[in-house]
């Protein structure tokens, strides 16, 4: 095991079954210092946080939390609520996200025009949903391209399954992801489609490291989100959506992104906005 993963787990050996937690708290802070940018690191956070929250040092794991707080907490905790409800109402998200009543609907052929999809590419649609893009995506990348329908829902995934095996879309890939990952394997994918989604990540730069491996070098990173324009958007996108499309770019690029340009669509709620991961 290389030398920076041994330091991690010995911190975790400590930590498991509160065998030593001063000592395991030292050695998750000498590991966060010394390597902060390992994969390792935002764990690392979590179980240093959660050790000084059991302990009940309340005033260290209140600074702990704020120091690492893109790693611990959620950007805005409870937004995906209703898609990780067991009781999820599936239809009645078909009827929303498919109606002509929502604008990314309408549009759907402008936007998925404007990916640039050529057969034979193996492309993420990150957060899928009720499928809206999955299907025509998967269409257009033909049967020696690879769509993954990646989703945190397990409603969504289990109308994903049905629908797949209805339309028989046999290069459509479920993937049940998790709230930080999209448990993508490494440079598999030449595209991530990300469709009002975004404002849907909890924790943003988690997913965005995730989604970075997921990459192949050049490979593009695509976004359409709401615009959030304080005294001119909606009510509902001022509260529901945390970011606007300059802080949005701010966090892509931080991630290691780098910008492409902004396109020109019909669409007046949302914007769409091009990244691809730097080559070699
Ligand atoms: C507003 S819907 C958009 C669905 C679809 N992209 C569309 O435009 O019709 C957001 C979806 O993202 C999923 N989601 C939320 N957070 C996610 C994450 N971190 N990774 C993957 N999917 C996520 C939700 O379960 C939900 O199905």
């Amino acid at each position: 095991m290389p030398a920076v993963e041994a330091m991690f787990y010995e911190a975790f050996w400590y930590d498991l079954g509160a065998q030593d937690p001063a000592r395991a708290m030292k050695l998750y802070e000498d590991f966060l210092v010394k390597h902060s940018e390992h994969e390792l690191a935002p764990r690392a956070a979590r179980r240093a946080h959660d050790l000084l929250v059991r302990t009940k040092q309340g005033d260290r794991a209140e600074a702990f939390r704020k120091k690492y707080e893109s790693w611990i907490t959620s950007v805005k905790p409870g937004i995906n609520s209703p898609f990780l409800d067991p009781k999820l109402d599936v239809q009645s998200f078909v009827d929303r996200f498919e109606g002509e009543s929502r604008e990314i609907f309408i549009h759907r052929a402008k936007i998925l025009a404007l990916m640039g999809l050529k057969e034979g590419m193996r492309v993420a649609d990150v957060g899928a949903g009720t499928g809206l893009f999955t299907w025509p995506i998967s269409r257009k990348v033909g049967k020696d391209g690879a769509v993954y329908a990646v989703e945190i829902s397990e409603g969504m995934l289990e109308h994903l399954t049905k629908e797949k095996e209805r339309r028989s879309a046999d290069n459509v890939h479920l993937v049940a992801c998790t709230e930080r990952s999209t448990m993508l394997p490494p440079a598999s994918v030449d595209l991530v489609f990300v469709c009002d989604t975004y404002h849907h990540f909890e924790y943003p730069a988690e997913t965005l490291a995730s989604i970075h491996a997921a990459l192949k070098p050049g490979g593009a990173l695509v976004i359409v989100d709401f615009e959030r324009i304080p005294g001119k958007s909606r009510e509902w996108t001022l509260g529901h959506v945390r970011a606007g499309k300059d802080e949005v770019r701010k966090e892509i690029e931080a991630a290691g992104f780098r910008f492409v340009r902004e396109e020109k669509t019909p669409l007046e709620e949302n914007y769409y906005v091009r990244f691809e991961k730097a080559a070699g």
